[in-house]
């Protein structure tokens, strides 16, 4: 346990500084994306009180209003995303209509989709609203490694609140979930005291305290298995993983358009690549994804888009080859003629 805990504060506090500016930034580990989304609005309801509003995109992942749900919150709104993210004017014509505290949470990485909201012009609405801004990140966060890819997280860094998912583009198994704040203060309303535990004297004579990092009292060491793949790859190691991962979604992309038996959804901003056959109605592409599924051929997810439901290819495995994808698309092409 001191190992961990050493590790532990070296690694949230090291990781942290990837997403924040700041003199002292830190970072919480957590289950996953979703209890680090119920922490932020926890934070942010310690910070304002009872009768925070929680605004988020239709394209937020559920587990944004279930938070404001399990907290007593009143119940988040969910603003119209027809598009997929979450525009200025739509955020802005919201928070003119609002009263009272407000934190807004916006998405890298949409689950549907792996779309990002315009982070930059997001966080300027919440600024002249006086607004908190929350930044679900938890599929896109990892992008920021890359400098290839970064440019599409601008803003990223003015969120009050991260969440980040090491579980998807960080290849770690769950659990591998962190809550990033621009300053560690941000973590106070957190800190709890019990004494077989973390008894002040303890405490002040330097004994590490992690009762005020988490919701959980005995958890494991997940430090040790991210500080493990950041140590063996380093950051260019991931970028590397990422940048191949990103560019084999844009292949698949590439060929499922070339096609004539497939209609694309739209180029990735990430690695999820919505497609559809081309003369399937939705009840058909339903029972085509079943089947495969049933067959135990190919995985591939949903998503309803433009009103229409898509298929979904969300690439996560750097890798994957040239000739994985075309097996995929000959499969589809041959399930799709069946
Ligand atoms: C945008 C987004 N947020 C949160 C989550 C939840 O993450 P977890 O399953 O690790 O709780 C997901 C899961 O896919 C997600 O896509």
């Amino acid at each position: 346990a001191p190992a961990a805990s050493t590790l532990e504060a070296l690694l949230t506090r090291t990781l942290a500084a990837e997403f924040h500016d700041t003199p002292h930034p830190d970072a919480v580990l957590t289950t996953g994306g979703t209890e680090a989304n119920q922490l932020a609005l926890l934070l942010a309801r310690e910070r304002h009180g009872p009768h925070l509003t929680v605004l988020h995109g239709a394209n937020a992942h559920h587990s944004i209003p279930r938070a404001a749900w399990l907290l007593g919150l009143p119940p988040a709104r969910s603003l119209p995303t027809p598009t997929g993210t979450l525009t200025p004017a739509t955020l802005a014509e919201a928070l003119a209509t609002s009263s009272g505290p407000v934190l807004v949470t916006a998405t890298a990485g949409t689950t549907d989709a792996g779309l990002i909201d315009p982070l930059d012009a997001l966080a300027d609405l919440c600024d002249q609203h006086g607004a908190d801004l929350h930044i679900d990140a938890s599929y896109g966060g990892l992008l920021q490694l890359s400098p290839r890819h970064r440019p599409k997280l601008a803003g990223l860094h003015r969120a009050r609140s991260i969440t980040i998912d090491l579980h998807k583009l960080g290849w770690q198994p769950i659990a591998a979930g962190l809550l990033t704040v621009p300053d560690t203060t941000l973590l106070a309303p957190l800190a709890h005291q019990a004494d077989y535990l973390n008894a002040t004297d303890d405490t002040q004579a330097g004994l590490p305290d992690l009762l005020g990092r988490s919701l959980r009292t005995t958890r494991r060491a997940d430090a040790l298995k991210i500080a493990a793949t950041l140590r063996s790859l380093g950051r260019d190691g991931l970028t590397h993983l990422i940048d191949r991962t990103c560019a084999r979604a844009d292949q698949l992309a590439r060929l499922l358009e070339a096609h004539p038996a497939f209609e694309l959804h739209a180029a990735p901003t990430i690695s999820t690549v919505l497609f559809r056959p081309t003369h399937a109605d939705d009840t058909a592409l339903a029972t085509l994804r079943r089947t495969l599924l049933q067959g135990g051929t190919a995985v591939l997810g949903r998503a309803t888009a433009d009103g229409r439901l898509w298929l979904k290819a969300t690439l996560l495995n750097p890798h994957t080859t040239a000739g994985d994808l075309d097996a995929l698309v000959n499969l589809l092409e041959g399930s799709t003629h069946r």
